[in-house]
């Protein structure tokens, strides 16, 4: 595991968007795995710069997002397709058949889920996949409690829907389901960056980081992944004894 603490979240930022540029430029074919969630946006910002100052091309790129909230129409502020949309799909190249986001909307839910695996899985897998992390240590919608390798539907632990209503109006209007990827396509991923940033992500950090690899902190499973980059602020890494 390679780790970088770097002083503040623009600076972290700008050290994910410098390694997946490198991964872009050196396969321009490359299959990304994105993120939603307040940390990821300083990245994305950067690059979708990249991309205006001809530093990037992303017209032969495939992505496939974590996870979206079932329910939530792809209008809707709060989806994940209309976060990816809005801070970097909508502003760089990629091929909109090349854009995957689980569809939160369909009837069959195991068959989306199916058929997202399957779509990951004829691309050649993931080349470099992106997570945050939640306040629980969940990554994705992988919530703790049990490792399940396959797309899949789950139920929101409450701290979640609590951590997760500061985005809404009202803590009832936060969807009680999402579609999260599973670990094995996330660990299948042929190098990962995990982000964190502020002090209230430090105690997830030091569990998944150096912690028991436990499914009651999802993101310790990581520890197992051989090509993994943390790149995190210094608040966030606050609680780490290797640093
Ligand atoms: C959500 C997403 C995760 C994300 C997490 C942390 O629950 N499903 O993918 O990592 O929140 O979000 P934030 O970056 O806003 O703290």
């Amino acid at each position: 595991m390679e780790i970088y603490i770097l002083e503040d979240y623009d600076k972290m930022s700008k050290k994910a968007a410098d390694v997946i540029k490198e991964q872009v430029i050196q396969k321009p074919n490359s299959i990304l795995g994105l993120a939603t969630g307040s940390t990821p946006e300083g990245m994305y910002k950067y690059l979708v710069e990249y991309y205006e100052n001809n530093e990037l091309d992303f017209k032969d790129v495939t992505t496939f997002n974590l996870d979206e909230y079932l329910g939530l129409d792809d209008l809707h502020e709060q989806s994940y397709h209309y976060f990816m949309d809005k801070h970097l799909l909508s502003k760089i190249n990629v091929k909109k058949e090349n854009i995957h986001i689980p569809d939160g909307l369909g009837i069959d839910i195991d068959n989306t889920c199916t058929k997202y695996d399957k779509a990951i899985e004829s691309a050649g897998g993931i080349d470099l996949q992106i997570l945050g992390i939640g306040l629980n240590g969940h990554i994705g919608f992988n919530e703790p409690g049990t490792f399940i390798a396959e797309t899949h539907q789950v139920d929101l632990t409450n701290d979640t829907i609590m951590a997760n209503s500061r985005f809404f109006e009202n803590q009832e209007d936060v969807p009680k389901m999402a579609i999260t990827m599973g670990m094995k396509s996330i660990m299948g991923a042929k190098k990962i960056i995990l982000m964190a940033s502020g002090s209230s992500k430090a105690r997830a950090i030091k569990m998944s980081l150096e912690g028991p690899i436990t499914p009651d902190v999802p993101a310790s499973i990581l520890q197992l992944h051989q090509n993994l980059i943390v790149i995190i602020d210094e608040e966030a890494g606050a609680l780490l004894e290797n640093k």
